[in-house]
């Protein structure tokens, strides 16, 4: 097997006091896209760009392409093509020269109207970059970052502000990238985004790694009963219950309600979602500090801290 594209072992980053990064873990295959999730603040940003040599690690060792990105060298450059959460392209050039400038910089560039067109941007070939829109913008980055033909490409947030017909544009294009043996490292916040096209996530919280995996299978890693069984019972209300058994529970369900000559209607079995088992696991973030008084003792148990699902089995 080929050596890893990208291996990060006990990364370290602290900004003065503040440790925004906390012994991070990961690998990322060659031609594999892996996806980075978390909620804002949570260390994205800072692990890519110090995997992209911009920002320096406090601690850790990190590999990119068999090389140190820290070390900034230029055949390190040359394999690598970066979207940056926020760029600071100029403003004043146009979207060919910007394209057709980066690539004199590669030694073996993709063909400037093919990017162009790849990313959507022909029409405003010569439109200067101050007068395009958010998401245009985006495009112009997300070319610059292609023009190299680089083995590697970052992608941070590459999509945000597109149009949902450029999204799918976008996911086209990283899906081609993926088909030509390139690896990516994406960021996003669109949990289907990341469902869509990664091939394994790991979601940071809080400088460190909660999870870690394929996105249609991190919910069974999850909780206790990964499959939901919901339908409405005769007066119209949602029934759901959770199980790691879902044959046997169906068997006794659909049985039971036979036997009373009933249907379940609107009956499905499903898994959580990528986004049920992002929620689960950040969602101590948004949750209201505990009362100084306890309130009276409920009937029914409190249902599991950030479980937006629950059931009774
Ligand atoms: N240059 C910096 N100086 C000080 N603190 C920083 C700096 N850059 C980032 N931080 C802090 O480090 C933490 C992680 O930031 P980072 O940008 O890596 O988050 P992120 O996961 O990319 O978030 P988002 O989803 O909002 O892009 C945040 O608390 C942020 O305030
Ligand atoms: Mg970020």
């Amino acid at each position: 097997m080929s050596d890893p594209a990208i291996e990060v072992r006990g990364l370290r980053k602290s900004y003065g006091d503040f440790e925004a990064v906390r012994g991070i873990d990961f690998e990322v295959r060659s031609g594999e896209v892996f996806g980075l999730l978390g909620p804002n603040g949570a260390g994205k940003t800072t692990t890519v760009e110090i995997l992209e040599g911009y920002r320096e690690r406090s601690a850790g060792d990190v590999t990119v392409l068999g090389l140190d990105p820290g070390k900034r060298s230029r055949a390190f450059r040359a394999q690598v093509g970066i979207v940056l959460q926020s760029t600071g392209i100029y403003r004043h050039i146009r979207v060919r020269e910007a394209v057709a400038h980066f690539a004199s910089l590669y030694p073996h560039p993709r063909d400037v109207d093919e990017v162009i067109a790849l990313t959507g941007l022909h029409g405003k070939e010569g439109a200067l970059a101050r007068t395009l829109s958010g998401g245009q913008l985006r495009r112009l980055d997300l070319a610059l970052a292609l023009i190299g033909d680089p083995e590697l490409i970052f992608l941070d947030e590459p999509t945000t502000g597109f149009d949902p017909a450029a999204r799918r544009a976008a996911w086209e294009t990283i899906r081609s990238l993926k088909q030509l043996g390139k690896t990516v490292l994406l960021t996003t916040h669109y949990l289907d985004e990341a469902q869509e096209l990664a091939d394994r996530v790991a979601i940071i919280k809080d400088g460190r790694i909660a999870i870690e995996g394929a996105p249609g299978e991190l919910g069974a890693t999850v909780g206790t009963a990964p499959y939901m069984i919901a339908y409405r019972s005769g007066n119209g209300s949602l029934v759901e219950h959770r199980t790691d058994d879902p044959t046997t529970l169906l068997h006794e369900l659909t049985g039971a309600a036979l036997a009373r000559g009933h249907k379940l209607e609107s009956l499905t079995v499903t898994r959580p979602t990528l986004e049920d088992v992002y929620l689960e696991l950040t969602a101590e973030e948004s949750e209201e500090p505990a009362p100084a008084e306890a309130p009276a003792p409920a009937q029914e148990p409190a249902p599991a801290r950030g479980r937006r699902r629950r059931g009774r089995r």
